[in-house]
């Protein structure tokens, strides 16, 4: 079987907004990505997802699309896009474009036209229906807060929009919008894209009368009419955003022979730290054993013939990994690589967002005035309309807010962070002068090393693309486990606490690949010290 590139690539997320502005106002842009690929080149990755990049109003920092054939003006121009496609591609990189399918922006064209009269040609491109006793159609939530219906005195209809008000669903059950669509994606092929990241895709199947929205009936049967109308004998990458996915329903996204996704993301693990039954903003504690036997799950049921999964514990929409389940005060760097070691030594294809490779931690504000996500916001009045405190609030958003990702890169010890000359559209992290990219870069026992050397490790050794799982039995804290492949076998061994714990094996050590302290000469009686994390391969006695 030949090997699919992006089955052995690491991909980097940028969030283009806070990456780099190159233009003075305080907006990250297409320049100011073009101006750090040597960066990115250093760390090794073979591809870049961007985050949204086309004409938006910025509800939602873009996931509001106004015109899927232009580019942001604040992000520059489309004759930019395509310099950084070409930018990229003489240095191996390929650009993984995001999409957004489920809904566009209520400046959409589509949509103004769609809103103007009952029998407008666009009308049927969204979801459109009356009032139920004198209000909403029924009880669907927006995931931003509030009835996902809203009316429009226009019409005297309701239209359907699972997010903001401004991002009425598209209707997937018309025609012409898939064919629309499926236009659309073929003008960003001929540009010459290395793939697609798919927006909240496991939406686009809903059958909103009867309050179904994730894995509705018809979403495998638009996937692969998807995938034959444009991905089709491209050389081509697409992963799948599925909140709902279990290995199961991924295996029907990205068994090869369906013809659908290539991989996807799920989230099963980075939603253990919630209680149960409620929403994320309501925080408890890692269960280490749950993490454990959740991965496993995910790295024994997909195999290469049958599916596909990414590894991530980060991205726009996630707090930062190194202060939610590391130590990002005392144990901030060796916290932050056995994390990268636990996830990189994993099956799958790995993203890295940006700052991660720093370490970069949370910014936890004191007052909403310091926040731009229109989730965090809502969420922020509705839960003080129900009673919650000032301090309840800020102390979930601090810990869950999504603004804790979207903070600018810093990227040296200078004025803001040398993100921009102008004012940040949001503040920086207050730590940049610490934690920054020329720092890191400095300091060859820094994150960003261990990320780089995570990359060649799994460029250079199939052993860690293909080989077998194995959850190794042990303390609780320690989360351990064997690569096998063709008779090779690689321990990676890491310590998810911050105090010592035992590991014993009777593994003979054959060399170190990688570790966060000094190598472990023994496997017997070894005392881990805090975060401890090494790689290393071994014979069985
Ligand atoms: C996805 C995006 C998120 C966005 C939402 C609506 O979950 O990752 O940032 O708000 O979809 O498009
Ligand atoms: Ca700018």
């Amino acid at each position: 079987m030949k090997t699919p590139w992006w089955q052995s690539a690491v991909i980097y997320q940028i969030y283009p907004r806070s990456f780099q502005d190159s233009n003075h106002d305080g907006i990250g842009d297409i320049q100011g990505i073009i101006s750090h690929l040597d960066y990115l080149k250093k760390l090794g990755i073979d591809a870049i997802w961007l985050s949204p990049v086309y004409a938006s109003p910025n509800d939602d920092n873009g996931y509001d699309i106004s015109d899927y054939e232009n580019i942001m003006s604040e992000f520059g121009t489309m004759a930019d896009m395509n310099a950084l496609i070409a930018a990229a591609q003489e240095r191996n990189i390929r650009i993984i474009m995001d999409l957004v399918l489920n809904h566009t922006s209520d400046e959409h064209a589509w949509f103004m036209e769609s809103r103007k009269s009952l029998d407008n040609p666009y009308r049927d491109f969204y979801i459109w229906r009356n009032s139920t006793n004198n209000t909403v159609p029924n009880s669907l939530q927006s995931t931003f807060g509030g009835s996902a219906w809203t009316f429009d005195p226009q019409t005297n209809q309701y239209y359907l929009h699972l997010f903001s008000q401004k991002q009425p669903d598209l209707n997937w059950e018309n025609y012409s919008v898939r064919q629309k669509i499926y236009k659309m994606i073929k003008f960003w092929i001929n540009k010459g894209v290395g793939g697609f990241r798919l927006d909240v895709i496991d939406l686009i199947g809903k059958i909103p009368d009867d309050e179904i929205t994730d894995n509705g009936p018809k979403l495998h049967d638009y996937l692969q009419e998807m995938n034959q109308a444009t991905f089709a004998n491209h050389d081509l990458m697409t992963v799948g955003e599925t909140w709902g996915a279990t290995p199961e329903i991924a295996k029907l996204y990205t068994n090869p022979d369906r013809h659908e996704l290539s991989m996807v993301f799920q989230f099963e693990h980075i939603s253990l730290d919630q209680e149960d039954g409620k929403d994320k903003w309501f925080y408890t504690p890692l269960d280490i054993s749950k993490l454990k036997s959740v991965m496993t799950k995910w790295q024994t049921n997909l195999n290469r013939d049958d599916g596909w999964n990414s590894l991530f514990w980060n991205n726009h929409d996630l707090p930062r990994i190194v202060s939610r389940w590391g130590d990002d005060s005392k144990y901030r760097i060796i916290s932050a690589k056995m994390l990268a070691i636990l996830l990189h030594m994993m099956k799958g294809t790995p993203y890295i967002y940006q700052g991660e490779e720093i370490g970069l931690t949370n910014t936890p504000v004191n007052n909403i005035a310091a926040l731009r996500d229109i989730e965090s916001l809502n969420y922020y009045h509705s839960a003080l309309k129900n009673g919650l405190s000032v301090d309840t609030v800020l102390n979930q958003i601090n810990h869950k807010g999504r603004d804790n990702a979207r903070r600018p890169m810093p990227w040296r010890n200078s004025t803001n962070g040398g993100f921009t000359d102008g004012s940040p559209w949001i503040d920086l992290n207050e730590k940049y002068p610490e934690i920054n990219v020329a720092a890191a870069l400095h300091d060859p026992n820094n994150v960003f090393y261990t990320y780089q050397k995570l990359i060649t490790l799994r460029h250079n050794n199939p052993i860690v693309i293909y080989g077998d799982f194995d959850l190794v039995e042990t303390a609780e804290e320690v989360f351990a486990y064997y690569r096998h492949y063709e008779g090779i076998t690689w321990l990676i061994v890491t310590n998810f606490s911050g105090q010592p714990q035992l590991f014993t094996s009777n593994d003979h050590i054959e060399k170190v690949l990688i570790t966060n302290y000094e190598s472990p000469t023994s496997l017997r009686q070894l005392y881990l010290k805090p975060y401890e994390a090494f790689v290393v391969q071994i014979t069985h006695k």
